[in-house]
């Protein structure tokens, strides 16, 4: 496991979704805060690789800005299409500090 600091967790506030570069990743790392827990998955869309950054938050979901499919970021999946899962990290919080786990 390999730990990789995302971002300050007041960096994101609820309602909100940020994209962060993290040394090692080709994709920003999308932080999202659903009533004041923060998730991170990967920005890039499943369905046609659209950044997801800049889609509305919408309950606990993401809506796509591409084809408006929505992705529970606290599950990774799609109602609209079970096949597609938006890809989770496992994230730390220490101090104020959001960390990605890395396998
Ligand atoms: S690219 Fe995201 S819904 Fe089509």
């Amino acid at each position: 496991m390999m730990r990789k600091l995302v971002c300050r967790v007041s960096a994101v506030a609820p309602g909100e979704n940020k994209g962060f570069l993290v040394p090692g990743i080709d994709v920003p790392v999308m932080v999202t805060n659903i009533g004041g827990t923060l998730y991170a998955t990967t920005s890039m869309c499943p369905h046609e690789e659209v950044s997801l950054l800049g889609g509305r938050v919408d309950g606990a979901r993401v809506v796509c800005p591409g084809h408006a499919y929505e992705f529970d970021v606290t599950t990774g999946r799609c109602p609209f299409d079970p096949e597609l899962e938006l890809f989770q990290y496992k994230t730390t919080i220490v101090d104020d500090l959001l960390y990605i786990e890395l396998a």
